[in-house]
């Protein structure tokens, strides 16, 4: 299979293409157009041109009308072990159905931007398939980012909506996610955005709707409003090339990209992905701990698995909560077979021994993933050994949010495994590794990994900036996209990620950019300069390290080491003094040395 999407990209594709409805047919001589080359012209990726569909009609009602209607589509667990829920594909199609008409109604349609701020409750990929059944364009923002960030954001996109709920509890932390939206569009309006909804779901588990700041006009709350509107809603299809979602993502400067894909091309690849790289089975229950604030959460937890039919796992909690047993827990509870994670989760896990894993049976697992960051072989050891018992592969997926889906990864069973390796590239996919001159190293080499055709999950451009798309991912290297990691190939073809060679520093899996860090330190009033850069942390793969000069006379205290760090928690990323019980996005300051300058 992988030769012939090489040797025939176009008949490769299309064929796989057809297996999902279109309202109107590609033009079969354009499946894949691109110019990868900037000496040759403007950077162009389109694939599918001339097609016309819904990624939303295609994940849901394509499943109910091929009769699976009853099966499950989203399992849900709550915060507290207590709390879980269900949803039918056909009951996920009302619900997408009201939200859709009730976007609608309030003037949302194709092509507006929707801001979604939502922790993981199932009516998250709900409210992203009801954008894209009528032609929206969401934009998921990680409900653990600060009202800053988010303001920045919504400046960004100027949704017509935002979508939220009150509060969320994660472990023993509640936050209040109503507030933090209440200040960012606030933040927003004194740059010129002003958002006329903000549809507010009231999350029963966290807070009663009373202790709510609400202003009347703009602020709905969703359960007064949503379930009153039809459960049929008439699908908006779109072109292939269409806007799909926005997903803004650290770069090496401090503005977020707003990276964009389309419609076509990335349903049809993060099905595929999907489909293969987990050995997918229609028995299976997937459960992928990703959050949708992320890319893994849209391809992974949303399009992929529901593309496929498949039944999906929907955690609120934290992992660590009520104890380090949680996730093989509900692996028990729900009968995961798929387990999808980051090599961060396991690595805390491990510090708490084999015990609380032990005590659940976790038999119905057959595939584990990992992906977000390099795995170290000892903690791929852990998890093969200790959570899949020695007889589960493990998908060690690496990609990005640019790349839309799996672009190297093991196909279960397909090969023998190697602890610490992404293996070989998916169907489609031509990695290169290049030296610094951009000259593509052979056999067994090291430098930077670039990838030589498109594939259909690519993203288009980073939105309102074009110029950036190219300089960033197309001029380092003519005629390659660059990834910005470093990768070596082993003897035998295995591919070994090494980690980022731009400014971005990868806490956890999390991309934050030096450049993001540095600018909150120094909007402090104490701080003159900064730089930042990454260390090696045992658990979160990388941590920060700030280098801070004083202005003159003031001197260094740890209180000021607190209140630096404080600044960058409200500018960048909520990090740990809100998310301390959730290991995956504690971050980690250390000042190494200060210095005042005469
Ligand atoms: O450095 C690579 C690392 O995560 C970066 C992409 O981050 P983001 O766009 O936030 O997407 C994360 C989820 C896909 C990459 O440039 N990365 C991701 N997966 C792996 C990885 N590094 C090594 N191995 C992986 N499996």
């Amino acid at each position: 299979m992988y030769q012939r999407s090489i040797d025939d990209p176009a008949g490769f594709w299309s064929e796989i293409a057809e297996e999902f409805y279109w309202e109107q047919r590609w033009n079969p001589d354009e499946v894949c157009s691109e110019n990868l080359d900037v000496t040759k012209g403007p950077i162009k990726i389109e694939w599918f041109k001339g097609g016309r569909t819904n990624i939303c009609y295609n994940a849901v009602d394509r499943n109910v009308e091929s009769g699976n209607g009853d099966k499950i589509a989203m399992y849900w667990e709550g915060n507290e072990p207590s709390q879980d829920g269900k949803l039918t594909y056909s009951e996920l199609l009302d619900k997408v159905c009201q939200l859709a008409n009730y976007l609608k109604s309030v003037g949302v349609g194709k092509g507006d931007a929707v801001v979604i701020y939502l922790p993981m409750l199932m009516e998250l990929p709900i409210a992203m398939l009801a954008c894209a059944r009528i032609g929206a364009v969401h934009s998921v923002v990680f409900a653990g980012f600060s009202a800053d960030a988010l303001a920045q954001r919504i400046v960004d996109c100027k949704p017509k909506a935002v979508i939220t709920c009150n509060a969320v509890k994660r472990g023993l932390k509640l936050i209040p996610l109503k507030d933090i939206v209440d200040t960012s569009l606030v933040e927003s309006a004194k740059n010129g955005v002003n958002v006329g909804i903000c549809l507010t779901y009231e999350n029963q588990s966290a807070l009663n709707k009373v202790d709510t700041q609400w202003k009347p006009g703009r602020d709905v709350w969703w359960q007064d409003v949503v379930p009153n509107f039809p459960t049929k809603c008439d699908v908006e299809w779109v072109d292939a090339e269409d806007p799909l979602f926005l997903l803004y993502t650290s770069g090496s400067t401090g503005k977020p990209k707003g990276v964009l894909h389309t419609t076509g091309g990335y349903m049809v690849y993060s099905a595929t992905t999907f489909k293969h790289a987990f050995d997918y089975k229609p028995g299976d229950v997937y459960w992928c701990t990703a959050d949708c604030g992320w890319i893994t959460g849209h391809s992974y937890v949303t399009y992929g698995p529901l593309l496929n039919g498949a039944s999906v796992l929907i955690f609120e909690g934290a992992p660590n909560y009520p104890d380090p047993g949680r996730s093989w827990d509900i692996v028990d509870k729900y009968g995961v077979t798929i387990f999808y994670t980051a090599p961060t989760l396991i690595r805390s896990l491990m510090r708490d021994g084999t015990e609380y894993v032990d005590r659940y049976s976790r038999k119905s697992l057959r595939v584990l993933g990992s992906v977000g960051e390099p795995i170290n072989p000892t903690a791929w050891r852990w998890f093969y050994d200790v959570v899949g018992d020695s007889r589960c592969p493990i998908s060690d997926t690496w990609w990005q949010t640019e790349t839309g889906g799996f672009m190297i990864t093991p196909l279960p069973g397909a090969w023998p495994q190697k602890p610490g390796s992404a293996t070989f590239p998916f169907f489609g996919v031509q990695p290169a590794i290049v030296d610094e001159k951009g000259r593509e190293l052979e056999g067994e080499c090291s430098g930077y990994l670039c990838i030589k055709k498109s594939w259909p999950g690519a993203f288009r451009t980073l939105y309102g900036d074009k110029d950036r798309y190219e300089t960033t991912y197309f001029k380092p290297f003519a005629g390659y996209y660059f990834s910005g990691d470093g990768c070596s190939r082993d003897k035998d073809g295995y591919h070994w990620l090494t980690g980022r060679v731009d400014d971005v520093i990868n806490v956890s899996g999390h991309r934050i950019g030096t450049a993001e860090v540095e600018s909150a330190l120094v909007s402090h009033p104490k701080c003159a300069e900064a730089a930042v850069v990454a260390i090696d942390h045992e658990v979160k793969g990388q941590g920060i390290y700030a280098f801070v000069t004083l202005v003159d006379g003031v001197s260094y205290s740890d209180d000021l080491r607190k209140s630096l760090i404080m600044t960058v928690r409200s500018q960048v990323h909520l990090l740990d003094d809100v998310w301390s019980n959730n290991l995956i996005t504690n971050c980690h300051f250390l000042f190494l040395t200060t210095y005042n300058f005469p």
